[in-house]
């Protein structure tokens, strides 16, 4: 049997061809389909990103115009789909009821199920970026034990998202419009990321020629872990323990401490030896809300701050390239608009949903065989079973 390379982490291995997104590491730049990503934060909205990772061009007036109508008309999800919220304890995570109900969306659609067909594989995006804001906020709702909110098509897209989880039938929520503004900078930022554990994820399982929001739910999985998409959850929950400014210094000399399996959260990435040129747009953003809120004095709010500050200026931090990442800064924002800490890497993976499907698509619409990695096999050479 041939030699294969061995890349634990797979660290230096490419696994597929892709034009959707550029990133350079060395240098802090992330392009979509070409665009700088700070361009697109200043200029374009979720919507719009959405359409130009799917299709590789900006929309002219007309296509975004449709694009969005017709998300607007899938935002509903089946009535059925109740019945699987129902089936979970009120208090389980609402990433593990995630992880349930968007593979449960792949026994729903029977009727546009042949994904060699590009017009099946269109619908099917529109289900998935309409419906994952529903079912994100129905899981919230849910652990509340409120009613489900139905989608308002005369709002836009982060508004109705936060009008699905701070509404009730009682009272309309009033959208704010900085706090949805900064919802659609974190949809938009987060919306892609080339071949990351859960988006390889998405394409191994794809590869098998598995449905579609099975996939995705493969990758809700994947980005579950405090790793990847968990770590804005992770990052609040260590602020807490943190409790006060005092208590910094001690939890760095944790992070250094290589007896210590504690990491400071938010801080790193695999590919971005220089800061994430995510984490800088949401830095701002960050500022900005916090600015509208009235909450530059907030305890957890400046422990962050002070956190940072005291990592950048750490030898151990700067000599490893250590930079705050794009879930530093998301999961003080979040926290500031109000929503629950467990719910923000639900938040992350209705975002990355576009990313996720994206790839998909790319690969099901080219070439492409199975994914199946080899081994190093280490365990015992061949052996008899005992005999009496
Ligand atoms: N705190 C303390 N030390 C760290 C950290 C950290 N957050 N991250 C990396 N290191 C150290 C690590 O111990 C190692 O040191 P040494 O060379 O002395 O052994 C060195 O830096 C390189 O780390 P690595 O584990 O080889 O790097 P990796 O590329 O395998 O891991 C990472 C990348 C993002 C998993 C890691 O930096 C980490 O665990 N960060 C904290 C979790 C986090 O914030 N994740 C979100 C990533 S961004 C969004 C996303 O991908 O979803």
């Amino acid at each position: 049997e041939g030699v294969f390379t061995y890349d634990p982490g797979f660290v230096s291995t490419a696994a597929c061809e892709s034009q959707i997104t550029y990133i350079d590491g060395a240098n802090g730049i992330l392009l979509h389909r070409g665009y700088p990503i700070e361009q697109l934060a200043e200029k374009s909205d979720y919507l719009e990103t959405c359409f130009l990772l799917l299709h590789g061009e900006l929309p002219t007036p007309e296509e975004s115009e449709k694009f969005r109508n017709t998300v607007k008309n899938h935002t509903m999800v089946h009535d059925q789909v109740i019945h699987f919220f129902n089936g979970f304890r009120r208090d389980a995570h609402p990433m593990a009821i995630m992880c349930g109900v968007v593979g449960a969306l792949s026994a729903f659609y029977h009727d546009s199920m042949d994904f060699s067909d590009q017009e099946h594989r269109e619908i099917a995006a529109f289900r998935l970026i309409a419906k994952m804001p529903t079912l994100a906020a129905m899981c919230y709702k849910y652990s509340m034990g409120q009613p489900f909110m139905y989608p308002r098509n005369d709002l836009s897209y982060s508004e109705n998202f936060l009008h699905m989880m701070f509404g009730t039938p009682c009272e309309e929520y009033q959208p704010n419009k900085t706090l949805a503004k900064a919802m659609d900078r974190i949809f938009l930022l987060h919306a892609d990321h080339e071949q990351n554990a859960s988006t390889s994820t998405v394409r191994l399982a794809g590869s098998t020629g598995a449905n579609p929001f099975a996939c995705i739910a493969s990758g809700i999985a994947a980005l579950w872990g405090p790793a990847h998409g968990g770590a804005n959850e992770a990052v609040l929950t260590m602020l807490e323990e943190i409790g006060d400014e005092a208590n910094i210094p001690e939890f760095i000399e944790k992070a250094k401490d290589k007896n210590d399996p504690f990491r400071l959260m938010g801080f790193g990435h695999r590919v971005y030896k220089n800061f994430d040129p995510r984490a800088k747009v949401m830095r701002q953003t960050c500022n900005e809300v916090l600015t509208e809120l009235g909450l530059e004095d907030d305890p957890l709010l400046k422990i962050a701050m002070r956190l940072e500050q005291i990592a950048l200026e750490d030898e151990y931090f700067v000599k490893r390239q250590l930079y705050p990442n794009v879930d530093f800064y998301s999961g003080i924002i979040l926290k500031a608009v109000g929503i629950p800490v467990s719910m923000f890497t639900v938040i992350f993976a209705m975002s990355r949903t576009i990313g996720w499907f994206a790839h998909w698509n790319e690969m099901i619409s080219g070439s492409y065989r199975i994914g199946r990695p080899r081994q190093l096999y280490t365990g015992y050479t061949k052996r008899d079973y005992p005999t009496e």
